[in-house]
């Protein structure tokens, strides 16, 4: 009988660590901001961030903070439209584009 709670022990593990999969999201982040601003934001800024009918976003850690860049994409500016993204998807997107 001890034996069987040892098997049903074992098993509720198992399961425990199989639901786990935060790991692969994060992995997978790099991709969704991509896939993010592919629908969001390419359509005026261009393929590569070299701009269309809105600047380049190239280079943006020359000219803002992190925080402006982070306000620039929640609230949006000028012709900008705000409001795109969740706080969170502008959280990765700030971080994404610092980096280009
Ligand atoms: C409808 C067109 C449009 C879309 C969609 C759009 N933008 Fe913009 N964006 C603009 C325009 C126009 C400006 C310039 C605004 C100004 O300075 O008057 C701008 C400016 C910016 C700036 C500041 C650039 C600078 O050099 O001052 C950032 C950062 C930015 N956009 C990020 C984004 C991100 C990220 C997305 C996707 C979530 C996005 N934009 C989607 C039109 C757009």
């Amino acid at each position: 009988m001890k034996r069987i709670w040892t098997i049903m022990l074992m098993v509720s593990v198992l399961l425990l660590l199989g639901g786990c999969g935060a790991n692969e999201k994060e992995n997978n982040e790099a991709a969704d901001v991509e896939t993010l601003y592919k629908n969001k934001c390419l359509a005026c800024h261009g393929a590569d961030l070299q701009g269309a009918s809105a600047p380049a976003l190239t280079n943006l850690s020359d000219k803002y903070s992190k925080d402006e860049v982070y306000n620039i994409i929640l609230n949006g500016v000028g012709m900008m439209p705000g409001k795109l993204l969740s706080e969170e998807e502008t959280e990765l997107m700030t971080e994404w584009l610092m980096e280009k």
